[in-house]
């Protein structure tokens, strides 16, 4: 088989970015490299540890750019997602674009629009799917290991510390910047079922103190064949380690049960200096030697398989336009105290 190389921009290359562009780094697959990064000091620090053909900090040089044939867009704040995704596949480019799709749902249904008018890859960072024990789940439902699915639980914390880089950034709620992926996790685990109604409930306590940012958000669903999701996110735990996630996942069904430990304590470290951390307990992950634990590093090599040998994207953008009609719904419930029947366009 015949496999074209591909030339790949990186937009925004902070944490996330990082992980991507490093993936695109070590890919076969990708022959130049570029990237747009507002800050300086982090464009020369990945300057001078990778192989870069071009770097700038105007964003729009890559779009201008006609040897790229792709762009990952990991910039923050999320407002930038939308404009940056749409230049790009205005310009003809296959276009990652890191969670959220984009602020409204308008805006998310054009950039599906042009994706398809284009026919671009176009795919969004849910980069949990990647993650064997989740994929896992997926398979387990599919093959009907433990019969029909009664209900679901997906609980995550994150660091305060993280929670007060994300909230500090976007208005957006724990359902559209954390539990946004649980959600798209358990509607893509239990497809083809749909959401049919939605009830939120947000505590604060901490946050509260200096913004209208809850600490924490439960999210309950029902599904169109009547089992039910849980759906919680919170982001005030003490540190742990940097960017530490605890998450606890129960699927129970007719014929038997699946937890999943995804609270990160397995890797224990205890110093004298530091006392205990838990090392690689990050969502997206982190390198380590010449390995990589967790996912991003994973879902970035898949999408640049896809678009090398035109293979489908693993995220639709329709789902997690999907995912955005619910965590809007969620964030509806929580402001009337009530619940909200979907679809709400109906
Ligand atoms: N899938 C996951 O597990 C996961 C985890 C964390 C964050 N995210 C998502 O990834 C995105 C990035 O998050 P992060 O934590 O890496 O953020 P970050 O703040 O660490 O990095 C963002 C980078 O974008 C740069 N930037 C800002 N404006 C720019 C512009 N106009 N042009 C070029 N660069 C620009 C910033 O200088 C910064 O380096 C967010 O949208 C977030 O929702 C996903």
């Amino acid at each position: 088989m015949m496999i074209n190389q591909i030339n790949v921009g990186v937009i925004g290359t902070g944490w996330c970015g990082g992980i991507r562009a490093n993936a695109c780094h070590d890919n076969p697959l990708v022959n130049k490299l570029f990237l747009a990064e507002t800050n300086t000091k982090r464009l020369n620090e990945l300057k001078n540890s990778l192989d870069i053909e071009g770097a700038t900090e105007n964003w729009k040089e890559l779009i201008n750019n006609d040897e790229i044939d792709t762009i990952i867009i990991s910039a923050t704040p999320e407002t930038t997602h939308y404009p940056m995704a749409l230049a790009a596949l205005e310009a003809g480019k296959n276009v990652f674009l890191e969670k959220p799709i984009s602020t409204t749902l308008e805006e998310a249904e054009e950039l599906i629009n042009v994706s398809i008018k284009n026919n671009l890859k176009f795919t969004i960072g849910y980069s949990q799917r990647f993650n064997a024990k989740y994929a896992y789940v997926k398979k387990s439902l599919q093959e009907n290991i433990i019969g029909e699915p009664v209900t679901c639980l997906v609980s995550r914390h994150i660091t305060r510390e993280l929670g007060e880089k994300i909230s500090g950034r976007t208005a957006l709620s724990p359902a559209a910047m954390e539990s946004t992926h649980d959600l798209d996790f358990l509607l893509w685990c239990l497809q083809p079922r749909k959401p049919v109604k939605v009830y939120s409930q947000t505590a604060g306590k901490l946050f509260s103190k200096k913004s209208n940012t809850p600490d924490h958000q439960w999210i309950i669903v029902t599904l169109d064949d009547g089992m039910t999701i849980t759906v919680g996110g919170g982001w005030i735990l003490p540190l742990g380690y940097p960017n530490y996630s605890h998450t606890w996942i129960e699927v129970i069904g007719t014929d038997g049960s699946l937890f999943i430990d995804d609270s990160h304590k397995d890797v224990h470290l205890n110093t004298v200096k530091d006392g205990i951390r838990y090392p690689m307990s990050s969502m997206p992950g982190e390198p380590v030697e010449h390995t990589h634990a967790g996912p991003m590093h994973e879902e970035t090599m898949h999408f640049i398989n896809a678009v090398a040998t035109d293979k489908p994207v693993l995220v639709k953008p329709e789902e997690a336009k999907a995912v955005m009609e619910l965590y809007i719904a969620a964030d509806l419930s929580a402001e009337r105290g009530e619940p909200i029947t979907l679809p709400r366009n109906k």
